[in-house]
């Protein structure tokens, strides 16, 4: 990366060269930060992923990256935010030339059944008062599937695209696409974005697991609805998920 990004202004960009964690950095940068502001690292010594785990990162192989963006209406007008950055992430990659990204709920992007990119979340306010979120990406850009191990099947870009990729570009793009598609999001919530949502949906129909602390329940994917909650159906019906600790996988 290592370079100044220009871009109409929506927000500021930032690259650092080596720092704890994009999400980290945003996080206690209160004061200075504002709306649509972004952090790309080159090299993160501390990344976190969902569920307390790391994030590992080859230098120079990986996005790493966040932004920051205010809810006036608070916590509630958040509800499929993390499904909505993963169509961010989907919709910049197929201009980027990568049209097989898919969605894994809550929030990972998948390609060929393989984790491509990893969205962490992280949410500040109190009830009833406006809620800042700080939206991390991590995205792998040319990681070795074989010598890179982290514990789950992965998948890079350059899998699809060859190893010529131009990082700058591929982070313009999702920065872009994340300007452009949160401020309406911000206005009219997450339910326009269900059936987009829904048609990149990797798991869409399929029998899968949904791992609830320690609970395991099998069940047919039947999408999401307008707040984002997964729709699982067993013998007793469907019933609602929602993100936080939850996670799914193919059953
Ligand atoms: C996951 O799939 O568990 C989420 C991974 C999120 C990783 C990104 S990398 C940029 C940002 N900074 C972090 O420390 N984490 C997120």
């Amino acid at each position: 990366i290592g370079q100044q990004i220009t871009m109409p202004h929506k927000g500021n960009i930032r690259v650092a060269q080596v720092i704890e964690s994009t999400n980290t950095e945003l996080k206690d940068a209160a004061s200075k930060r504002a709306n649509g502001d972004v952090i790309l690292a080159e090299i993160q010594t501390a990344g976190r992923g969902r569920h307390g785990r790391q994030w590992l990162a080859p230098v120079g192989g990986s996005l790493t990256m966040s932004m920051y963006w205010r809810f006036n209406d608070g916590y509630q007008s958040m509800a499929g935010l993390s499904l909505l950055v993963g169509i961010a992430v989907c919709q910049a990659l197929k201009q980027c030339g990568l049209d097989e990204a898919r969605l894994k709920w809550p929030n990972d992007v998948y390609l060929y059944g393989k984790k491509l990119a990893g969205v962490l979340i992280e949410v500040e306010g109190q009830l009833g008062a406006p809620a800042d979120s700080i939206i991390g990406i991590g995205l792998n850009v040319t990681v070795p599937e074989h010598e890179y191990d982290v514990g789950q099947p992965h998948i890079d870009m350059s899998h699809e695209l060859g190893p010529d990729l131009n990082r700058n570009d591929i982070a313009a793009r999702i920065i872009e696409q994340l300007w452009e598609l949160l401020p309406a999001f911000t206005q009219h919530g997450f339910e326009p974005y269900v059936a987009t949502w829904q048609e990149l949906d990797w798991f869409a129909d399929r029998t899968v697991v949904i791992k609830a602390g320690n609970k395991r329940i099998s069940g047919v994917n039947r999408g999401i609805d307008a707040s984002g909650a997964l729709l699982l159906e067993t013998s007793d019906g469907i019933t609602r998920f929602h993100g936080g600790e939850v996670s799914l996988r193919a059953g």
